[in-house]
């Protein structure tokens, strides 16, 4: 038997066969354990007898199996040493690098510039309802300005029943904040907005950021100077020159559509300079103007006490206009080519 026994813990290969030789022995109803019970049976002129050889058994049994496990755990280590050595000569494998999207790295750097003219930042939901994104600014239910914006609506209406759409600009969240905080109120709001559009220039989603000041005695000539300081910070020019136009929209009054100046430099297009110089051109940035009464009086305020501007423009179109981008459903694409060829990723 212990030859036997012996031998077959030489030949085991694996710790799980030198496992299933131990309980096959020295386990609970093992082979030696059986032998050893015996003893108590026996007389003690058998026990001396027979005792020294079964104990010898068990012993040698266990060393057998503690040597074999010893030395299949040392094979495994080996095996594994070799197998996971590193080559340190060998190059490394270049990670590739993420960076920053176009659109994250306009917002945050139109964040940071109306953060130093003390601006903080807002939000709204993108699931907006008609109150929010039309009624509160001034656009009621029979407006033209409704189907202009190829709203996607949901099919249900809220507990209140206000139909439920996605906000088709970020000028809600000027409603969100004047009814939920008290003025004098300073704040932008960059987001995604939606439209039922699709072609070169327009994508069914798109970023605007919008703008509100609401304080007492402010007027249009604190609109003009915020939006020169935003937009000779963001296109990173001094000779940026603004070009104000009247214009309409129902949450304002009066309204002003901005434009900047273009001019050729090294026969390329480049925002600055004045826009009648030969070559040049305008190209429309925003939407802007003083905040309608209406828009204060139904966020709860006095319109005799407070008085505000607000603008929006698209975050989308800014990048382009900045990284000479042309056409703006690249921006969704997730295309690395285009990415990297405006220097945006590694
Ligand atoms: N919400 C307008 C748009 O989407 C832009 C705008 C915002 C205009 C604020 C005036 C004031 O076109």
């Amino acid at each position: 038997l212990q030859a036997g026994l012996l031998a077959e813990i030489e030949r085991a290969d694996t710790l799980a066969q030198v496992e299933e030789l131990r309980v096959g022995a020295l386990g609970k109803s093992g082979v030696v354990t059986a032998l050893l019970k015996t003893l108590g049976g026996m007389s003690p002129e058998e026990r001396l007898e027979k005792g020294p050889p079964i104990q010898d058994l068990r012993e040698s049994v266990t060393a057998a199996i503690a040597a074999r496990k010893a030395a299949l755990e040392a094979e495994e280590l080996n095996a594994r040493l070799a197998s996971e050595r590193l080559d340190m000569t060998l190059p490394a494998e270049t990670a590739p690098q993420g960076s920053v999207h176009p659109v994250s790295q306009v917002m945050d750097e139109l964040a940071e510039i109306f953060a130093d003219l003390g601006f903080a930042v807002a939000t709204g939901p993108e699931i907006e309802d008609d109150w929010q994104n039309f009624t509160a600014l001034n656009i009621p239910e029979t407006h033209p300005a409704r189907a202009m914006h190829d709203t996607f609506y949901f099919p249900d209406k809220d507990a209140q029943g206000r139909a439920m759409l996605l906000r088709t600009h970020t000028s809600p969240v000027q409603i969100r904040t004047m009814t939920s905080n008290p003025p004098p109120i300073r704040i932008i709001a960059p987001g995604r907005v939606y439209r039922s559009d699709s072609d070169a220039t327009h994508t069914p989603m798109f970023h605007q950021i919008e703008g509100l000041v609401i304080d007492k005695g402010i007027h249009l000539g604190h609109l003009k100077w915020t939006l020169e300081t935003f937009l000779k910070a963001f296109f990173e020019r001094d000779d940026i020159t603004l070009r104000l136009r009247p214009s309409y929209f129902p949450f304002t009054e009066p309204s002003v559509e901005v434009d900047v100046g273009y001019t050729i430099e090294k026969g390329q297009r480049v925002i600055g300079g004045s826009g009648d110089a030969p070559g040049g051109g305008w190209m429309e940035v925003l939407g802007s103007g003083m905040v309608h009464r209406k828009v204060i009086e139904n966020c709860g305020l006095d319109p005799d006490e407070w008085q505000g501007f607000a603008f929006g423009t698209g975050v989308d179109r800014l990048a382009m206009l900045k990284y000479g981008m042309n056409d703006l459903r690249a921006f969704f694409d997730g295309d690395l080519r285009w990415l990297r060829h405006y220097g945006f990723s590694a």
